[in-house]
C-alpha cells in the first residue's frame, strides 16, 4: 500500500483522486490543484450502489461492480486513469476516543522530540485491537499546570500533556472495504471519515472556529462531526439513514421499495401543514395480485415525522452522553441525500434547538452541476481534505494489520482547545 504524507503530496500539478462509497451510490472525483486558482475537478462520475449498505460491504462482487462503474466513469471524464484512490469511512463502528496524556520531561525548554514523545505515548495508551485509527488529532497542549496552549514548543517546564483525539472505525469493515477497492486495482492512500470530510466540503470559517455539528444524512448511515476551533472534536454513527425512511412507508403504505422511494421524494415530508388533510397519495401495487389504492398523506407525513424524529433525539442523547451538546456551539448543517427531505431543517431545529442549514459543496472548481447538492458533500470534501494540508498525527492509509500504528513527525499547526478544558472551565 502507499503511504501519503499530507503535507508533501499535493503539489500543483498532481492528480488526486477521492471515492465516496455510500450505500445508495458511489461516487469518484478526480482533481488537480492549480496554484492560485483552487482546485479543480477533472473527471467526475458516479453510479447507484449495489453490494454496499451503511459503509459495509455485503456483496463483494457486486461492490466492485458498482466502484469500477464509478471510476470508469470519472476517468472517461478525466482523459485520464487512476492507480490510487481516497476513500471514504462511514460505518456504525466509527467512534471518537479522547485520551489525555501527561509526561515529564527534564530538559526545560518544550522541543519537537517531546511533543513526538507524548503523542507516541497517546498512540500506546490506545489498547483496541478490533479499532484502526483513522485521524490523531492533538486537542490541545498543556506545560505544567498551564493548560489551552496553542504551541508548547519553547515554553519551560517539566510536564508536558496533550489531549489527543482518536477517530477509529472497525478492522475487519475496513479491511473488507480496502479488499473491495484493490480488487478494482486501486491502491487506497488514505482513509477519511465520512462526517470528517464531509464538513471539509461544506462548512465556512465561522462555522469551524465557533462550533458547528455536522450531520450527513445518508442512505444508509447518518454520522455525524463536532468541529470547534478549526479542528474535529468528535463524531459518532447511527446505522440508520433514508432507506429506513422508505422502507417504513413501503410497510405503512404497503407498496414495492421503488415506488415508497418516487412517493417519498415526491409527497414526502417531514412536517404536516393543513393543506394535507383530505390530499391522498397513489400508492402502485404490490405484485400482479394488488391494485393501485390511495393513502392519506397525512399518514405518509407521520411515517415519516417518527423515523426522521426518532433518529435526531438518538443523536441529541448521544451528543448529551459524551458532554459534547453545549461545546458543539449553535449551528447544524445537514448534508447527503436524506437532508433534502421537507421539512427536515425546521425538525433538527426542534430536536436540537440549533440553527439549523443544508449545507452544499463549495470552493471546487468545474465540480459539475449535477454534484452540487449535499449528497455530493462527502465526496467534494474529500478531495479538498487532501489538498488542504491536514496536520495529524497520523498518516497514509490505517493499519489494518494490528500493530502499532505509524505515527509521523509532528510539525505543529493550530493545536487547539480541547474538550477537557471546555469541561474543565464552564
Ligand atoms: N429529494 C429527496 N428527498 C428525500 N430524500 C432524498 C431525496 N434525494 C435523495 N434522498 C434520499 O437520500 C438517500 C441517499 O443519500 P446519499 O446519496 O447521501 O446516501 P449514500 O451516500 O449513498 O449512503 P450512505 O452515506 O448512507 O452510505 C436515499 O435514502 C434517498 O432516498
Ligand atoms: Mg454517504
Amino acid at each position: 500500500m502507499a503511504f501519503f504524507n499530507t503535507r508533501s503530496a499535493p503539489k500543483g500539478s498532481e492528480i488526486f483522486a477521492v471515492l465516496d462509497v455510500g450505500s445508495s451510490k458511489v461516487v469518484c472525483l478526480i482533481g488537480r490543484e492549480e496554484v492560485g486558482l483552487g482546485i479543480r475537478i477533472l473527471g467526475a462520475g458516479y453510479h447507484a450502489s449495489a453490494g454496499l449498505r451503511a459503509g459495509v460491504v455485503v456483496d463483494m462482487e457486486a461492490a466492485e461492480n458498482t466502484i469500477r462503474h464509478a471510476v470508469e466513469k470519472a476517468e472517461r471524464a478525466a482523459g485520464l486513469a487512476i492507480s490510487s484512490v481516497f476513500v471514504n469511512v462511514s460505518t456504525r463502528s466509527l467512534r471518537s476516543r479522547h485520551i489525555h496524556l501527561d509526561t515529564k520531561f527534564s530538559s526545560g525548554e518544550v522541543a519537537n522530540k517531546d511533543l513526538q514523545r507524548v503523542i507516541d505515548q497517546a498512540f500506546s495508551e490506545f489498547h483496541e485491537p478490533d479499532q484502526a485509527i483513522l485521524h490523531a488529532l492533538p486537542l490541545n497542549w498543556s506545560v505544567d499546570e498551564e493548560i489551552g496552549i496553542k504551541d508548547p514548543r519553547g515554553m519551560f517546564g517539566t510536564k508536558l500533556g496533550v489531549d489527543m483525539h482518536f477517530v477509529t472505525a472497525g478492522v475487519g469493515i475496513l479491511r473488507n472495504l480496502v479488499h473491495c477497492i484493490e480488487r478494482c486495482h486501486l491502491q487506497i492512500n488514505g482513509m477519511v471519515a465520512s462526517p470528517y470530510a464531509a464538513g471539509n466540503g461544506v462548512l465556512v470559517e465561522d462555522e469551524f472556529d465557533l462550533g458547528v455539528t455536522l450531520i450527513d444524512m445518508g442512505a444508509g448511515i447518518t454520522t455525524a462531526a463536532v468541529f470547534r476551533d478549526k479542528t474535529l472534536v468528535f463524531t459518532d454513527a447511527l446505522g440508520v439513514g433514508g432507506q429506513n425512511v422508505t422502507n417504513d412507508i413501503a410497510r405503512g403504505l404497503t407498496t414495492p421499495f421503488e415506488a415508497a422511494e418516487r412517493i417519498k421524494t415526491i409527497y414526502g415530508s417531514v412536517l404536516d401543514s393543513p393543506e394535507d388533510d383530505g390530499q391522498m397519495v397513489p400508492c402502485p401495487p404490490m405484485g400482479a395480485q394488488d391494485e393501485l389504492h390511495h393513502e392519506p398523506l397525512t399518514l405518509l407525513t407521520s411515517i415519516v415525522n417518527s423515523r426522521v424524529e426518532e433518529t435526531f433525539e438518538i443523536l441529541r442523547d448521544r451528543f448529551r452522553a459524551a458532554g459534547i451538546e453545549e461545546y458543539a456551539g449553535r449551528r447544524i448543517v445537514l448534508t447527503g441525500g436524506a437532508a433534502q427531505l421537507s421539512g427536515v431543517t425546521q425538525m433538527a431545529e426542534y430536536i436540537f434547538k440549533k440553527r439549523v442549514r443544508v449545507g452544499r459543496p463549495h470552493g471546487l472548481l468545474d465540480l459539475p452541476e449535477t454534484m452540487s447538492g449535499p449528497d455530493f458533500a462527502v465526496a467534494a470534501g474529500l478531495i479538498k481534505h487532501i489538498f488542504e494540508n491536514k496536520r495529524e498525527a497520523v498518516s497514509g492509509p490505517p493499519d489494518l494489520s494490528g500493530r502499532r500504528v505509524r505515527t509521523r513527525r509532528y510539525e505543529g499547526g493550530s493545536i487547539l482547545k480541547s474538550l477537557k478544558w471546555f469541561k474543565e472551565n464552564f
